[in-house]
């Protein structure tokens, strides 16, 4: 009996893409063939999963759909049994349309329009949060029965990005906010904050808490209900989380001993996005610096980079390089002979490249320099990584370059290609959760691992 090896994820991944780009090449001159596209796997989904039930096993995450609002995602997570938090009516409408229970979402913005808090009133969502006198107005005229969420200001300084600039009442206006609250007979049911997306900082959550449990103590001081939900926001990362959460779950029990009387939730975002998406990105076009080399002792010797085209950019799903500052490095696609038309002899050793995006904006720079390992050439591919979080759900359509990507999952390319995965379990039954990891849908293995 044969035994199949198993690749890495990573190597499967890889070795998918190369596939689609064998397929692209049977057709070079189309559209499409220059498009970019994302590979999907839940599989690190799954166990992002795992690791926030082990963390935070008290603190049930709504997902916060902005980050990316694939609806097979959401399904995915929705099996998994996660809650969400949308924004806007589209995302209600969108998480309805998936048969989530209105009870499972939270309208967690502060300041939204009439017509969405009457559309969500309408559709069943009976929670959403406030930050400020008007809210409050609105939802007494608008939505009388929705319960509320006081948003505190909170702010991780060193976070990828702030939102205490624009959203959460200061500690000072919570009493006044409670007051009207109270005077005008709406349900305040606790306190939500967000420390900032990207959080590094443990201290921002663990301040948070503290003020959170200082307006609990206030509410019950003005003679409001016993408040009973705190929200914790988002700001999680899967490189940082278990720092972040070890001093958060600590906060919280200090804070609020009485666990039964308290239902603490979270509206993650990145943390469960972030490694949902792989992209790849072709190379359409390329600037070689022909000015004399420098110094040719130097691994490069030009000081000025070579700049690659590609046929993404900041006006697309690489934003993040804008607002964030985010640092993208990409890999070439392991070649793959003629298939991706790159049998020509190239250029060894290591290559600064600058990469920039397809419009004629001066700003759509993706990356200043990355070294690469050899030569890249027009019409290779670049593969980025970990990119399921704000990139294409904030891809405008600037300077006529489409926003509407192809993004295919992985677990069906592996079927389409011939039950792989089955062959695999027949011949190697103790060793095949790996393989399996890719082959089932993504709800299957949700349950499957939640059985085990
Ligand atoms: C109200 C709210 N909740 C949750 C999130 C998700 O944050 P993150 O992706 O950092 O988890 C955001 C992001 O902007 C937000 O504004």
């Amino acid at each position: 009996m044969v035994l199949l090896e198993l690749p890495s994820a990573g190597k499967l991944i890889d070795h998918l893409i190369a596939n689609r780009i064998t397929e692209l090449n049977k057709d070079p001159y189309s559209t499409q063939s220059d498009r970019p596209f994302f590979m999907a796997d839940t599989g690190p989904v799954l166990k992002l999963y795992n690791r926030w039930q082990r963390a935070l096993p008290n603190i049930a995450p709504f997902y916060a759909v902005k980050c990316n609002s694939d609806a097979r995602f959401l399904r995915f997570l929705a099996d998994l049994g996660l809650g969400f938090d949308c924004a806007s009516q589209t995302e209600i409408e969108l998480v309805l349309s998936l048969g989530v229970d209105p009870s499972r979402i939270i309208f967690a913005h502060p300041c939204k329009s009439i017509s969405a808090i009457r559309v969500a009133a309408a559709r069943g969502i009976s929670l959403t949060t406030f930050d400020n006198m008007d809210e409050l107005d609105k939802m007494k005229a608008h939505a009388p029965n929705m319960h509320l969420l006081l948003r505190i200001y909170a702010q991780d300084d060193t976070a990828a990005a702030q939102l205490g600039n624009k959203f959460g009442a200061p500690l000072a206006s919570a009493e006044p906010l409670l007051r009207r609250a109270k005077e005008l007979g709406l349900c305040v049911r606790g306190v939500s904050f967000h420390v900032g997306s990207g959080a590094r900082n443990p201290a921002a959550f663990t301040t948070a808490v503290h003020q959170a449990r200082h307006v609990f103590d206030l509410a019950t001081h003005l003679g409001l209900p016993p408040m009973d939900i705190l929200d914790v926001g988002g700001g999680f990362q899967e490189t940082n989380f278990e720092e972040m959460a070890g001093p958060l779950a600590r906060a919280i029990d200090g804070a609020f001993p009485d666990s039964s009387a308290v239902r603490v939730i979270a509206e993650p975002g990145r943390y469960f996005a972030r490694t949902l998406y792989t992209m790849a990105c072709k190379v359409i076009s390329r600037r070689r610096q022909l000015q004399p080399l420098l110094d040719e002792s130097q691994p490069y010797p030009s000081l000025t980079p070579d700049m690659l085209y590609l046929n993404d950019g900041v006006y697309g799903s690489f934003m993040l390089a804008l607002l964030e500052n985010e640092v993208f490095v990409p890999d070439p696609v392991p070649m793959r002979g003629e298939e991706n038309g790159s049998l020509e002899q190239r250029a060894t050793g290591l290559h600064p490249y600058s990469i920039w995006g397809p419009t004629c904006d001066g700003i759509d720079c993706v990356a200043k320099e990355v070294v690469m390992e050899g030569e890249v050439k027009v019409g290779d591919w670049l593969v980025f990584r970990e990119m399921g979080a704000y990139s294409v759900v904030s891809a405008t359509q600037f300077n006529g370059f489409s926003n509407d990507y192809e993004v295919i999952y992985a677990s069906d390319y592996l079927a389409s290609v011939g039950g792989l995965g089955m062959t695999a379990a027949a011949d190697a039954p103790g060793k095949v959760w790996k393989y399996l990891e890719w082959f089932l849908p993504g709800s299957i293995r949700g349950l499957w691992k939640l059985k085990a």
